[in-house]
């Protein structure tokens, strides 16, 4: 197993799915991993899983909170991976103070979690950020509107964050999973769980830990090599559009 022994790992939406997943493969290397979520009971249920990690609570739309909590942690690795959708429906027939809760989390907070910790990794010459995108930030499906805009707004970010960096030692990745279950659908369909569990009907999902497993491997790579682009698909998804049931 690859250790991740002397890393400070910063995680967010930890409390749940990828996050969960991913805070645990990466505290069960040796990493000390600080979970980030807004929920604290949640978070501390996940703690109990990693040795070492500590809870930090904070809603990543505040720019301060993030800067504050986050910004002087030092961290020199990061997987930028809180976001949600929520509904399917078309887009006139959306909600905009919905829409603008995907936008606030999926790309602002983002670009406030890069923003408040690239500078210590720049300054060290070395470090990790994973962001967290999507099959949805490469391919549109009917209903996905708002939520495949903020997954290909985070793609064009994982991009110019390569140019920006490009020289300082800091590598930008992003991985791009398909279907994973996880509390995700739960979220999007606002707590039906019945709609959302019937998303995965008749086919296997990727589970949280085979996306956990990904992000692993990509940040235990020999430092001249930097993976860029991760896309995971369940076997039974050939397209955003095209699922295999049985
Ligand atoms: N599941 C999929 O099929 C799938 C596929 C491709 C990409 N993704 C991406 O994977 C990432 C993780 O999603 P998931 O599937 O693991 O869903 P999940 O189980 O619902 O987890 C989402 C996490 O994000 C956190 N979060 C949401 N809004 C937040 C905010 N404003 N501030 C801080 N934390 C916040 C949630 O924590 P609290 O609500 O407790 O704060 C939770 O820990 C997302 O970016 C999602 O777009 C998911």
């Amino acid at each position: 197993m690859s250790s991740l022994q002397n890393r400070r790992a910063i995680v967010t939406g930890a409390s749940s799915g990828i996050g969960a997943a991913t805070a645990r493969a990466l505290a069960a290397r040796g990493a000390e991993v600080v979970l980030v979520g807004r929920d604290r009971a949640r978070l501390a249920a996940v703690q109990a899983q990693c040795p070492g990690s500590r809870i930090v609570e904070l809603d990543v739309r505040d720019a301060a909170a993030v800067q504050h909590a986050l910004g002087g942690l030092g961290a020199d690795l990061v997987v930028n991976n809180a976001g949600l959708a929520l509904g399917a429906e078309k887009l006139p027939d959306g909600d905009p103070s919905e829409w603008a809760v995907v936008i606030d989390t999926n790309l602002k907070g983002v670009l406030h979690v890069l923003h408040a910790t690239l500078p210590a990794m720049r300054a060290a010459g070395r470090g990790d950020h994973v962001l967290l995108g999507s099959v949805a930030g490469r391919q549109v499906y009917p209903g996905g509107n708002v939520y495949c805009a903020t997954k290909h707004a985070v793609r064009a970010l994982y991009e110019a964050q390569r140019l920006d960096l490009a020289g300082s030692g800091v590598r930008v990745s992003t991985v791009d999973p398909g279907m994973v279950e996880t509390g995700f659908s739960g979220v999007r369909f606002r707590g039906d769980q019945a709609r959302a569990k019937a998303v995965y009907q008749g086919m296997t999902p990727l589970a949280p830990e085979d996306v956990a497993d990904a992000i692993v491997w990509v940040v235990t790579r020999p430092a001249h090599v930097n993976v860029g682009e991760v896309v995971l698909w369940p076997t039974d998804q050939a397209s955003t559009t095209t699922v295999q049931r049985r």
